[in-house]
């Protein structure tokens, strides 16, 4: 069985929702999914995943949250690949400065799809948008393993 881990950092709960649609989407494609709050969870062993889907919000003017960068560094070697997500508040600093966090994540890990960017919490709208994307990540992730 393929499995992925899903990392993510939320303060007031909009990315932990984003994660927790992410997780039932894979799930519903027969994927092992392994939820990881950063920051309060113990970091499983990053070696037994096929793939990372790393999530944050964007705090201080475009800046990446701290337990965000120490997982980061607890990590401590880049895998691969890497799908990014984030939420964010455009009232913060405009296009700019939106999910911030989250390009800078998929920078560092030279994430070869896009990220993911959802303003506040996904429910509504924004929720479809979270399923097509995460549909994308794994058939992205078969091609990259055919
Ligand atoms: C003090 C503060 C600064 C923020 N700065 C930014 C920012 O620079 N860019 C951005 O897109 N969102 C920014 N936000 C919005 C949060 O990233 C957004 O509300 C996010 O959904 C919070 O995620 P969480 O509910 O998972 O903690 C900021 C929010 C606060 C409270």
């Amino acid at each position: 069985m393929v499995s992925f881990l899903i990392a993510y950092a939320s303060w007031s709960g909009n990315t932990e929702e984003v994660a927790g649609l992410i997780g039932e989407a894979l799930a519903e494609e027969g994927v092992s999914v392994t939820m990881h709050r950063i920051g309060r969870d113990v970091l499983p062993n990053p070696r037994s995943f096929d793939a990372f889907i790393i999530g944050s919000f964007t705090w201080d003017r475009g800046a990446t949250p701290d337990e965000v960068k120490d997982f980061v560094a607890q990590i401590g070697y880049k895998p691969n690949p890497v799908f990014v997500f984030g939420t964010g508040d455009t009232q913060f600093g405009g296009d700019d400065l939106f999910c911030k966090a989250a390009d800078k994540l998929a920078k560092f890990y030279h994430s070869t799809y896009a990220v993911l960017k959802i303003e506040q919490s996904p429910r509504g709208a924004q929720e479809s948008e979270v399923i097509n994307w995460t549909k994308g990540v794994y058939t992205h992730w078969q091609h990259l393993h055919a």
